[in-house]
């Protein structure tokens, strides 16, 4: 089973986001994290940094937004020629027509869920989204320890995207590291995003093919 690895920049030199972005090409597409210091308690960047990103790397734009404003800015995201966009249900509580929004435009809809958040509910509306994010720690900052209790949820929408037989594709952010990762894969995710393991290693190709090695041995 193909398994997908996508490392979060959040974890970059943020001084140098050009290298760093070469430092992942092998990577399936590069994880942006939008945050607003007010969905969560911290702030990175927004629209014109993420165009930059954009224009200087051929990966597709896997667009996180941690953001309180998600009607606002997420169709713009789409807009921008972002690949994935990603908008927490937290956020909204319109999260169909806002999905259907960012479709109409081109991109891929995702939803996410902190951990703390049920997953039941969008498992009735799964048709509506291109994937569905399980955090897999409270979302705002990298380097967090991978929470074991969000992988319920993760079986749990694995065997309901099965049933429906639809292309819902299962990503996991937070913690994943060579050891986690085969757990959220045995869990059923097949997308993982990876900050710390991939940037903070000396060789982000070695660890992303290591990673995706391990994924696709435990992956069903
Ligand atoms: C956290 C972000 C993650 C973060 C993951 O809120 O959504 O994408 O960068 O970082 P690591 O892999 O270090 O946990
Ligand atoms: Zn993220």
């Amino acid at each position: 089973m193909s398994v997908r690895i996508n490392p979060s920049i959040l974890a970059a030199d943020f001084a140098h986001l050009a290298t760093e972005l070469d430092r992942i090409a092998s990577a399936d597409a590069v994880h942006v994290d939008v945050m607003d210091n007010h969905f969560v308690p911290n702030l990175t960047f927004g629209l014109p940094v993420v165009k930059r990103i954009g224009e200087v790397t051929a990966l597709p734009l896997d667009m996180h937004l941690m953001i309180t404003d998600v009607d606002l800015w997420a169709p713009q995201f789409a807009e921008l020629g972002a690949f994935s966009v990603t908008f927490h249900a937290e956020a909204t509580t319109e999260p169909v027509a806002l999905a259907r929004r960012l479709r109409q435009i081109g991109a891929r809809a995702g939803i996410a869920i902190k951990p703390g958040t049920p997953v039941e509910p969008y498992l009735e509306i799964l048709e509506e989204f291109d994937q569905l994010l399980i955090m897999t720690v409270e979302p705002g900052f990298g380097g967090q320890s991978f929470m074991d209790s969000t992988m319920p949820k993760l079986a749990a929408a694995s065997a309901a995207v099965k049933a429906s037989g639809l292309d819902v594709w299962l990503q996991v952010d937070g913690g994943i590291t060579e050891t986690t990762i085969e757990v959220a894969a045995r869990a059923g995710a097949n997308t993982f995003v990876a900050g710390s393991s991939v940037f903070g290693a000396e060789s982000a190709a070695a660890q992303i093919a290591l990673l995706r090695f391990i994924a696709e041995q435990h992956s069903h």
